[in-house]
């Protein structure tokens, strides 16, 4: 059975939108759901905020199989499943996706209580390497696991690779160890037709953008920010890995193996000149206090803004249904102009 058989409402290729905590909100879910994708929340701390985005959700769409035609993203070193547990409970996503555990074993441990409470959701885990692939398909057993390359906005492995080598090397390796049956999808620097189109020709099943809905107005988003992504171009330049973007509020709680992406920013540029943690981090609180957030354009502003590499490729505001649609059909038109050249 494909993956997407699972999720009777979408239409082929599936695409997904990355579940972006305080981002990607309940608009933005049922939007990409409507358009024939799987929309996702992100969750981050409250719980309390999950339950009522579902809440939303299911006023606007109706379940299919019993269960919301959407996906829930937890964060496992930070959630309290205690307190997570009754909204997975209550409304049973179709997706609940793990990223970002402390150890390895913990995305076992949080799917255990997640399928005891709501068997028919599937458990998707984000990945980004070879050895937790393996290891996150012995131990826990996905449906589905999103093999994320280096090049994603937002929040990753430190140590990676992009997913032209990162997917098909992942694959081979389930496949020999006999998890061929898990799903992939894949994440990082996937903006638009020709980019998920490789996705889908490395053995993708879907694929999965953050970035390029950050360009929709159903996603929360300050509109500084907005503009930012929209202006940026050339992201291997203007976007850059490190861990500072999450020492600029006080001590970095991530786990080791984990920096992020953002947009370069002036926290960044001045902390790479020489600049110490303590007068950064003054100014970063400063500058978070004003109108504009402490979000800039063209490499000022001191607030991080999580953003792939993919980030010139998108260039205007748009619907996150028709960000849906156009990249599903311009994946069959890539796919098809590329057998028609060879
Ligand atoms: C603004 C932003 C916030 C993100 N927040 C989360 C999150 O809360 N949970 C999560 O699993 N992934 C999060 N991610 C990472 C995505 O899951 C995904 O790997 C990434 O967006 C893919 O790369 P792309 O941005 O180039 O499409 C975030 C990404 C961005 C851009």
């Amino acid at each position: 059975m494909a993956l997407r058989d699972h999720f009777p409402w979408t239409q082929s290729p599936l695409i997904i939108n990355a579940p972006m905590g305080g981002h990607a909100g309940p608009d933005l879910a049922v939007a990409v759901t409507r358009a024939g994708g799987l929309g996702q929340i992100g969750a981050v701390f409250d719980m309390a905020e999950l339950a009522n985005h579902l809440s939303k959700v299911e006023s606007a769409l109706p379940r299919h199989n019993d269960l919301l035609p959407v996906g829930v993203g937890l964060l496992p070193f930070i959630v309290k499943m205690d307190e997570a547990l009754p909204a997975i409970e209550k409304y049973r996503p179709a997706v609940v996706w793990l990223f970002a555990a402390k150890e390895l074993e913990d995305y076992a441990k949080c799917a255990e209580r997640i399928r005891k409470v709501t068997p028919g959701s599937q458990i998707w885990v984000q990945v980004g390497s070879v050895a937790a692939a393996l290891t996150i398909a012995e131990q826990c057993k996905p449906d589905a696991m999103c093999v994320q390359g280096i090049d994603a906005g937002g929040h990753g492995f430190e140590k990676g690779a992009g997913i032209v080598s990162l997917l098909p090397e992942v694959s081979d390796a389930l496949a020999a160890a006999g998890h061929g049956s898990i799903a992939l999808l894949a994440s990082g620097g996937i903006t638009e037709g020709r980019g998920a189109a490789a996705a889908f020709a490395l053995g993708a099943q879907g694929v999965v953008m953050g970035t390029r809905f950050l360009s929709a107005p159903e996603t929360q988003l300050h509109p500084v920010y907005r503009k930012a992504i929209l202006a940026a171009k050339d992201g291997g330049q203007n976007t850059i890995r490190a861990k500072l973007f999450d020492e600029l509020r006080g001590p970095n709680i991530w786990p080791l193996p984990y920096d992020g992406r953002s947009i370069v920013t002036e926290s960044f540029t001045e902390h790479a000149g020489g600049a110490g943690i303590e007068e950064i981090r003054r100014l970063h609180a400063e500058a978070g206090k004003a109108k504009d957030g402490g979000y800039g354009l063209d490499g000022k502003g001191r607030t991080a803004m999580w953003a792939g590499t993919g980030v010139g490729l998108v260039k205007r505001e748009q619907p996150a249904a028709e960000i849906v649609e156009e990249v599903r059909r311009q994946v069959i038109e890539v796919l098809e102009r590329t057998r028609s050249r060879l």
